[in-house]
């Protein structure tokens, strides 16, 4: 099976949050499978993978309509295992500081850009003659790739047989922009209906991809139920998801297990395993203390964080919460977003250097440390589609405090019963709520074999992408098929 992946970022290329984990991951687990060809469609952003990758110029270049201009795209390349990754090179559209907005807001092009680049994807596979017989949809930022298929490809015999799946990586974010997008996009105003592309009078990018792709999949089974069901997870999607439920499928993120080793992670002070988690994370711990200049005791609970500064994580909730709780436990957040929770949080380090530490910025190497050094992982989000950190902090032993939501309610088991859990959970995004499990997480650690005994749950538990793989490429077998009656 050939399979295309387009997608606005992948780890390692260029990564702002999960999205980049998963397709990165997706991309190299399909290529490993058997009988598949797997490329990659990336834009071309300033500094690629850290300038850690050598493109090359994949030869020409294509002409791209976007509105009543014509802009010209080029491409590089380069083989990533057995994926080939290609980017679509346009400096004015990608050549910028950050990949999507400024610190002061959304690139005010962003319809154009992701259009420009829906199209040159459909436009480059021709021009490598990579045939796909799917293509595989991420967020809104490809939201029109099907559209394309169907309506202005829809008599291009290269793509007569493509199938394509849309993934909801996140269905707040979804590319809504005014109704004259539809004309930059190539559309007619035949397109613009309730059942095509208009949304609440503006054309929106993610409804397009709902609409026209062959198979819809998210991130975790409990958040495939909660956008068709509930409106504020829906965000306005419910009506089309319902309608498209035969075709939507949950199917659970998993985390890359070299990439999130504790027994390999170079960036730890030594590595350790099941069998050693206790001596391992004890050193971990104690450098992670040393080099935030927290106290270094051993008896406190560690509680950190890593994640986007940003409304859906409920770290607002941590923040009011965590001032209860300096004398008895110590903090560190490292994040990037919000300038109004950067500030707070700054502000609460900087007053409790001993109990609470902030960082900001993205950075990798500090987010490994955290994992192997924290002893809880606080995620109280508002809404999850699935959450990366909680498995990846489970496989460093670190037990996750999460909210009952999305992948998070997937992953997370607390029931009271150490034997039968692997972390701990709250019902709702609620300061109350957050504060009682705290309170009950200081009187556990006292307790070390019943914690010790939710540590080996949550390292043993399987977080690898095997079986998440070979659901997706069920899905696929049976969108390709569909597209050959
Ligand atoms: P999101 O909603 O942000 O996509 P996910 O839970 O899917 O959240 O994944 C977040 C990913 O980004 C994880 O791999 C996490 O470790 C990483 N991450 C988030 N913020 C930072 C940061 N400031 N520095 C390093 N890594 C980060
Ligand atoms: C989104 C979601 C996150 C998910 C990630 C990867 O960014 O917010 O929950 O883990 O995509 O699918």
């Amino acid at each position: 099976m050939k399979i295309l992946i387009a997608a606005s970022e992948a780890f390692p290329f260029c990564k702002t949050g999960g999205l980049a984990d998963v397709t990165g991951a997706l991309a190299q687990v399909f290529s490993r499978a058997e009988d598949t060809e797997v490329v990659l469609f990336l834009p071309r952003y300033r500094n690629v993978g850290g300038g850690a990758f050598s493109l090359k110029a994949a030869g020409g270049s294509f002409l791209i309509p976007v509105g009543n201009k014509v802009e010209t795209a080029t491409m590089s390349r380069v083989q990533w295992g057995k994926v080939a990754v290609y980017f679509i090179e346009n400096p004015k559209y990608f050549d910028r500081p950050g990949m999507y907005r400024t610190p002061g807001g959304d690139f005010e092009d962003n319809d154009e850009r992701f259009i420009f680049f829906s199209r040159a994807v459909l436009e480059g596979a021709k021009f490598i003659g990579f045939k796909p017989d799917v293509i595989h949809c991420h967020d809104w930022q490809t939201g029109l790739v099907p559209a394309y298929l169907r309506t202005l490809y829809r008599i291009d015999s290269f793509y007569a047989k493509t199938a394509s799946v849309f993934t909801i990586h996140n269905i707040a974010y979804q590319g809504m922009f005014p109704k004259e997008t539809l004309l930059k996009a190539g559309f007619s105003w035949l397109d613009f209906t309730p059942e095509r592309l208009e949304f609440y009078g503006g054309m929106n990018f993610m409804k397009s991809g709902l609409v026209f792709s062959d198979l819809i999949t998210t991130v975790s089974p409990t958040y495939a139920s909660e956008i068709q069901y509930r409106p504020e997870f829906g965000h306005g999607m419910e009506g089309i998801l319902k309608h498209r439920n035969a075709d939507l499928f949950g199917i659970l993120n998993g985390i890359d297990d070299e990439i999130w080793d504790p027994a390999t992670d170079t960036f730890l002070e030594r590595g350790y395993e099941l069998k050693s988690f206790q001596r391992g994370k004890a050193a971990a711990k104690k450098a992670l203390q040393k080099e935030l200049g927290l106290e270094e005791n051993k008896d406190l609970v560690l509680a950190g964080v890593v994640s986007r500064l940003d409304r859906q994580k409920g770290l607002d909730l941590l923040l009011n919460a965590a001032p209860g709780f300096l004398d008895k436990m110590q903090f560190v957040v490292l994040g990037v977003g919000d300038p109004g929770l950067t500030d707070a949080f700054g502000a609460l380090a900087a007053a409790n250097p001993k109990s609470f530490a902030f960082k900001t910025g993205f950075n990798e190497s500090m987010a490994h440390r955290i994992y192997g050094g924290s002893d809880i992982f606080v995620m109280p989000s508002r809404f999850e589609p699935c959450g990366l950190p909680q498995m990846i902090s489970m496989r460093y032993g670190s037990l996750p405090l999460v909210t009952r939501t999305g992948g998070l309610k997937d992953t997370v088991f607390y029931n009271g019963e150490p034997k039968d859990s692997n972390g701990f959970a709250i019902d709702n995004a609620d300061e109350g709520e957050l504060r009682s499990v705290l309170g009950h997480i200081i009187s556990l650690y006292g307790w070390r074999e019943n914690w010790n005994m939710m540590v080996r749950n949550a390292m043993n538990g399987d977080y690898s992408w095997t079986r998440s793989a070979e659901a997706y490429l069920k899905l696929f077998g049976i969108a390709a098929q569909r597209r050959q009656l």
